[in-house]
């Protein structure tokens, strides 16, 4: 029988919204049969000892999430040895348009240098105003994450990670 391939989901959040995307990639790739640790970059989770990793972060003032890139960084021996993919969440991409893609997809240009991905997930966020900066407490509430489209992403990663097993 084939080992259990094992997932590390680790994700950089400063409002919940990626990290509940990280969630629902974990549990699409644990109902292919992976083991799947989905961890906050915050708590220092290790590639080592993982057959495969996605990195997730989102968009603010225009930049990655600097915790996605430092671990990336960090990590990049390691991640260069096994399958890696990265998504993103952002505002902008609630448009799904090829001028958003390049614009959003441009912001992992530095961890691709990094890792080379086999897969990026672009989608929309969302955005509490009760959770987020005092000066955008009069935004009123988005959210444009979508389910399907994130779980049909993490089904296809998870059959591309299973193919460089
Ligand atoms: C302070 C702030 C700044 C943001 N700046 C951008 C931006 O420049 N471009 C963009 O596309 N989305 C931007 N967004 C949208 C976020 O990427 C989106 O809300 C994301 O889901 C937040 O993720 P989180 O809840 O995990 O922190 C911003 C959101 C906030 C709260």
């Amino acid at each position: 029988m084939e080992r259990t391939m094992k997932v590390l989901v680790a994700y950089a959040t400063r409002y919940g919204s990626t990290g509940e995307v990280a969630e629902k990639i974990g549990e699409v790739m644990r109902s292919k049969g992976a083991e799947v640790d989905v961890a906050n970059i915050k708590d220092k989770p290790d590639p080592a000892g993982y057959d495969a990793a996605v990195v997730g972060g989102a968009v603010y003032i225009m930049m990655l999430s600097g915790k996605t890139k430092g671990f990336v960084a960090k990590h990049k021996k390691k991640l260069r040895d096994m399958p890696v993919a990265y998504f993103v969440l952002s505002g902008t991409m609630k448009d799904d348009t090829s001028e958003n893609r390049e614009k959003i997809g441009s912001k992992l240009n530095p961890l691709k240098k990094k890792a080379e991905p086999v897969d990026v997930g672009l989608f929309g966020g969302a955005f509490d105003p009760s959770k987020g900066p005092k000066m955008m407490a009069d935004e009123p509430a988005t959210d444009d994450r979508n389910w399907d489209a994130i779980a049909a992403w993490a089904e296809g990663v998870y059959e591309k990670f299973e193919g460089k097993k």
